[in-house]
């Protein structure tokens, strides 16, 4: 994991735990991110690695807090900028509580979801300047970046269709109109295409055991890489 900028007193490079690794899951709306992950954390602890599962927003008590009122359906008022300040709220409680001390400890970090998505849905998707956005999650994250981002790419329609399905989960942000929708997965496209050493793309419109053997495929081989 990197740590941007300046260096702050947790940043983990200090403390000798180069060895853990920071792997998140990115995707539009209905990607399957959620259901792949605890597959893939039992794959990796029966390989001998000490893994963390976690997701955004939340992750921590005070972040599932601000997690119920970002998804809550009936905050429509909700301003963007509240909605982006608030993103960064809860990512910086589970960086400072969570995500570095597991790292400290040398753990695998499986997270469903990080900064990415806020440039992806605030950025592409809300419109909001990248390079603005950029900075405060600096701030929020004090430069942490993942090691590996895996992103699960389906056509919007697909997705969406899938989460509709789930009418208990269905959120603010799945109620956005196509177009945003569209956006969001331009955005994580592009964001893939210009940093290629850091993301892989998965098809994620294939059958559900095709996908998790390109996952573990993928965070295996990264995984041994890294760790030797
Ligand atoms: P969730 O039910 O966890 O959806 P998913 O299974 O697709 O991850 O809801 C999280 C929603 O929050 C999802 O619509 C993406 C959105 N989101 C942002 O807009 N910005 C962010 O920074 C994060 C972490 C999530």
């Amino acid at each position: 994991m990197i740590v941007q900028g300046q260096v702050n007193s947790t940043c983990p490079c200090q403390n000798g735990t180069e060895t853990a690794m920071f792997i998140t899951f990115e995707g539009p709306e209905g990607s399957g991110k959620t259901c792949h992950i605890p597959d893939l954390a039992d794959f990796l602890t029966q390989e001998g690695y000490e893994v963390v599962v976690t997701r955004e927003p939340g992750g921590t008590p005070i972040g599932d807090e601000i997690r119920d009122t970002l998804l809550k359906l009936g905050n429509t008022a909700m301003h963007p900028t509240t909605e982006i300040l608030l993103f960064q709220a809860s990512r910086a409680q589970h960086v400072h509580q969570l995500i570095l001390p597991a790292i400290q400890a040398g753990k695998i970090v499986l997270c469903d979801r990080f900064a990415d998505s806020t440039m992806a849905y605030q950025g592409y998707g809300h419109q909001t300047d990248l390079e603005e956005l950029a900075r405060i999650i600096r701030f929020a994250t004090g430069g942490l970046l993942p090691d590996l981002t895996l992103l699960l790419d389906v056509d919007i329609e697909i997705g969406l269709q899938r989460r509709s399905a789930d009418r208990q989960n269905w959120n603010r942000l799945d109620a956005k109109e196509i177009a945003f929708h569209q956006r969001v997965r331009q955005g994580y496209l592009e964001m893939a295409a210009a940093q290629p050493e850091r993301w892989e793309i998965i098809d994620a419109s294939q059958p559900l055991e095709d996908v998790l053997a390109d996952i573990q495929t993928i965070v295996i081989e990264r995984v041994k890489k890294h760790f030797t």
